[in-house]
């Protein structure tokens, strides 16, 4: 567990789905993954300032190497914060443990100030939808029943790479958390709970499911078409976004794109 004393309102940076690859000159769907991570890093530095911690939520990489998980640390580093991770379908959980090590980077329970943000690992080796093993459902609902013990905590926030709230997709029907309604079972039953976040579907949303905040963000790389029948990137930049965690437990998110800059992408393709 690590525990931060900030300012308030805490503020939080979400990076999600870089996809990197061991080779920086790799691509995705004829995306460079590498150049689309490192333009949104340039916008986090141009707008954003006293950054408290950094939430990277899956597929870090596209390729599970050693050398994607390191460009990311380094390149992450320059924002000057730390940040925490977990893996999604195209990590290795293992190499991102490896490369964590004698670091936090992989610390699951973070307390900052009266808020408490809980990492979750939703992936399956070898699988592309998501779901929470046995040991991730206990260690959700011990860290939210302490949370609601605790007179030090008012609030927590939850970190996941898949989506536990059905994607708006034909295409996505299968590739999400399948045991979503255990996970919203543990979630329903904690006072404190007011937000979850998470990637997995490159694509910018922000509702309300069972009285709670949930918030999707856009890829640093490809973006995923809502509200279609089949697979279709959408035009939009990459990006990440911000959370202003107050103290009384409201948050205010923003979403940025990369602006004035347009990547090569093969928007013919049928697939990732
Ligand atoms: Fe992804």
């Amino acid at each position: 567990m690590t525990t931060l004393k900030t300012d308030n309102p805490i503020q939080l940076i979400q990076i999600t789905d870089t996809h990197l690859y061991g080779n920086p000159s790799g691509t995705l769907l004829k995306m460079n993954t590498h150049y689309s991570f490192e333009q949104v890093l340039n916008v986090v530095k141009q707008k954003e300032s006293g950054i408290d911690l950094i939430l990277a939520t899956g597929d870090i990489a596209q390729d599970a190497t050693e050398a994607a998980y390191k460009h990311f640390a380094e390149n992450i580093a320059e924002l000057e914060a730390p940040f925490r991770w977990i893996p999604g379908n195209h990590d290795s959980a293992r190499v991102m443990s490896e490369v964590a090590n004698g670091t936090s980077a992989s610390d699951k329970t973070i307390r900052v100030n009266n808020w408490q943000i809980l990492m979750l690992d939703t992936s399956i080796e070898g699988q592309v939808h998501g779901m929470l093993e046995q040991s991730e459902l206990d260690f959700l609902a011990d860290g939210l029943t302490a949370a609601d013990k605790d007179e030090a905590i008012d609030h927590c926030l939850v970190c996941l790479h898949h989506n536990p709230v059905k994607g708006n997709a034909g295409w996505m029907k299968d590739i999400g958390l399948h045991n979503k309604n255990k996970f919203w079972e543990i979630g329903k039953q904690s006072a404190k709970l007011k937000c979850i976040v998470y990637g997995h579907i490159h694509q910018d949303l922000d509702f309300e499911h069972e009285g709670i905040r949930c918030m999707c963000t856009p890829s640093t790389c490809i973006q995923f078409k809502p509200n279609v029948v089949n697979f279709a990137l959408d035009q939009v930049n990459p990006g990440y976004r911000t959370l202003r965690l107050h103290e009384d437990g409201t948050i205010d998110s923003e979403v940025h794109r990369v602006e004035g800059k347009s990547f090569e992408v093969d928007f013919s393709s049928g697939g990732y």
